[in-house]
């Protein structure tokens, strides 16, 4: 039992629904992202876990490009001292692209554990399949003259290094990110531990039938991000032809019967469908909400069929600067035939 207080107004852990994991491992339905982009300071982001957790968020999604494991770290080893039990937490870390190669792995991860002040990570995910630097915050046009193409060879030598973290016992579970159908069939035929969760871009205008269908049915578990459609993300990261979940009449609609925010629908449609939302935010008001929405108020069949309908398989991290030739299309990076696009 935890003596840690929970805020008043707050959502006891116990109370938060939880995903089984193929492993049997219990992991929370909602995470908070930590991805604060160039809009938010770490120390913003920083503030904000504490204050998350402060109000029963246990699920934080951290990435080493993020910047920021350091001062998400002091803020673990802050709550745990004050009484969070270290197992009650679920901390989700990812491995950069810059560091697939011979070695490489460990270092990495080594890092975030250190960063982070953990002894262990409950997932440790592969951010991209892409071996690719490049630069944080960089144009999407800007290209890299090392970018390399999916090679299953070389992906499994850095899934196998992933593997070895489990057995040395440095991460409870391991995971993919921004894969494909197409990518997830090579893996599962190859891994000796299949991943447990898929991150992967999910919200009600990039709804990704095919992959989330095959990622329940071979038990692994997806978690959503950009699940509100990251409505503020840079500019740098919108096209013309992007959509606005959080503008979508039947989304609002839906807002209004229950009298909350369009934003809240979104995490309420990811719920019911079966994905792990992990809205990002530092405002109080709205991580507190999100954290609500999976409690109660659940959205009805007809909702749900009539969210399904509204699908416009509107990618937005479509990941451009992972391009490996000139006039390539960033389509090319998603298999969209369902075979892996050739070197
Ligand atoms: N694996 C990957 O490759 C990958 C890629 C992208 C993201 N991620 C992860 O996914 C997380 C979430 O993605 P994201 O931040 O791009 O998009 P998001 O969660 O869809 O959108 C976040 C924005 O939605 C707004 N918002 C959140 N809750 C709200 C509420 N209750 N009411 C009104 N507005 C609300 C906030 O805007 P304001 O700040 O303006 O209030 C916030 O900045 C990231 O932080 C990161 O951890 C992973």
């Amino acid at each position: 039992m935890s003596k840690f207080a929970i805020a008043k107004n707050g959502v006891e852990p116990d109370a938060v629904p939880k995903k089984i994991l193929y492993t049997g491992a219990e992991i929370p339905a909602i995470g908070l992202g930590t991805f604060g982009s160039d809009r938010f300071t770490h120390a913003q982001v920083a503030d904000a876990v504490r204050d998350a957790i402060s109000v029963g968020y246990r699920h934080i999604d951290c990435a080493s490009v993020y910047g920021n494991e350091n001062e998400i770290g002091k803020v673990l080893a802050e709550v745990i001292d004050a009484g969070v039990p270290r197992q009650e937490l679920w901390i989700t870390s990812k491995v950069w692209n810059d560091m697939h190669g011979p070695g490489d792995i460990l270092c990495a991860c080594a890092r975030s554990l250190k960063d982070l002040q953990l002894d262990y990570l409950d997932l440790y995910l592969v951010h991209w399949p892409f071996p690719n630097f490049h630069s944080p915050g960089c144009d999407v046009n800007s290209r890299s003259p090392d970018a390399k193409p999916y090679i299953h060879e070389e992906f499994m030598k850095t899934w196998r290094q992933m593997e070895r973290l489990v057995e040395a016992g440095l991460v409870r579970h391991i995971g993919t990110s921004n894969m494909t159908v197409a990518k997830m069939k090579l893996l599962l035929r190859d891994a000796r531990i299949k991943p447990v969760c898929n991150e992967m871009e999910l919200h009600p205008h990039f709804q990704q039938l095919e992959l989330f269908q095959y990622c329940i049915d071979n038990q692994i578990q997806p978690i959503g991000f950009c699940p509100i459609g990251s409505p503020t993300r840079p500019d740098r990261d919108k096209t013309g032809d992007d959509t606005v979940d959080i503008e979508d009449p039947v989304v609002l609609k839906i807002a209004e019967r229950l009298g909350v925010h369009a934003a809240v629908v979104c995490l309420k449609w990811a719920f019911k469908r079966g994905q792990i939302p992990i809205p990002f935010s530092v405002h109080h008001n709205e991580y507190l909400s999100n954290l609500i929405a999976a409690t109660k108020d659940h959205l009805t069949d007809a909702e749900m069929a009539e969210l399904d309908k509204i699908d416009k398989n509107c990618r937005l991290i479509k990941g451009q600067v992972f391009l490996w030739k000139d006039n390539q299309r960033w389509e090319d990076l998603w298999d969209i035939n369902g075979e892996i696009t050739p070197e």
